[in-house]
């Protein structure tokens, strides 16, 4: 096996940007097995050992998937119809979801092998923003996007402040949370006694669903998974030997 370019799976280890990590490794920074490796397009072997300034980095073969999940699946393995009937070809026995979307829930699912990641990702002390479509029965007022805005108090807990938009029709509306609790987005607007009548999950963090049709899954391109490493601070706490 060939393995992979040094630069790519820095940038994939969220090391920084192809260009940065690049700068690093001409710098003569990075050590393969051993050896200074200075250049970027350096094809590292499966497996070797791998040190940035001394220190080791694990090189880890993670694999994140993106589901444009359809209504009427549940995000289970237990019950059924069950989110991972959709995930055929990947490797399912070790991805767990980002989370979870209601059955009716539409939109965009995330799912990794990167325990770290998950675990970043639904804490809220990343305060990882998820934007939600929300059809409603009646008009969203002025007076929710204030209540929204400064933190609702739901049972007793006062959530993190969530922005509420909308165009030309308010009872089509945008949603940004930055944490996910159960049934989150329906509870909030049942809180100002309106009703959600159709969600769907636009992006989480910096991935959104492009065209990926309904039904369909797909692996994070480089690009993505850096971005994602980058939005939970695993880049920067890499680098400073916490993780
Ligand atoms: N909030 C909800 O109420 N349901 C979801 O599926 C996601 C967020």
């Amino acid at each position: 096996m060939k393995g992979e370019r040094l630069d790519r799976l820095l940038a994939r280890l969220g090391l920084g940007s192809r260009k940065e990590v690049a700068r690093v490794v001409r710098s003569g920074q990075v050590r393969v097995a051993g050896q200074v490796v200075r250049d970027p397009a350096f094809h590292v072997p499966p497996g070797a050992r791998l040190e940035v300034n001394g220190q080791p980095l694990a090189v880890r073969c993670h694999h994140h998937v993106l589901l444009h999940k359809p209504a009427g699946y549940v995000t289970s393995r237990k019950e059924g119809p069950s989110v991972f009937t959709l995930l055929e070809g990947f490797p399912t026995r070790d991805l767990s979801p980002v989370g979870r979307l209601d059955k009716d829930t539409e939109g965009l699912l995330l799912f990794t092998t990167d325990g770290e990641l998950l675990h970043r990702l639904t804490h809220p002390r990343h305060k990882v923003e998820k934007r939600y479509l929300v059809h409603l029965e009646h008009p969203a007022t002025g007076e929710d996007q204030k209540a929204f805005g400064e933190g609702l108090v739901l049972e007793g807990t006062r959530l993190l402040p969530a922005e509420l938009s909308w165009d030309q029709n308010p009872t089509r509306v945008e949603l940004v949370l930055r944490e996910g609790r159960f049934h989150q987005v329906k509870r909030m607007f049942q809180a100002r006694g309106n009703r959600v009548l159709y969600l769907k999950r636009l992006s989480l963090g910096p991935l959104t669903l492009g065209d990926l049709p309904v039904g369909q899954a797909r692996y994070l391109s480089p690009e993505e998974e850096e971005a994602l490493y980058r939005a939970v601070g695993i880049f920067t706490d890499l680098l400073r030997g916490r993780w």
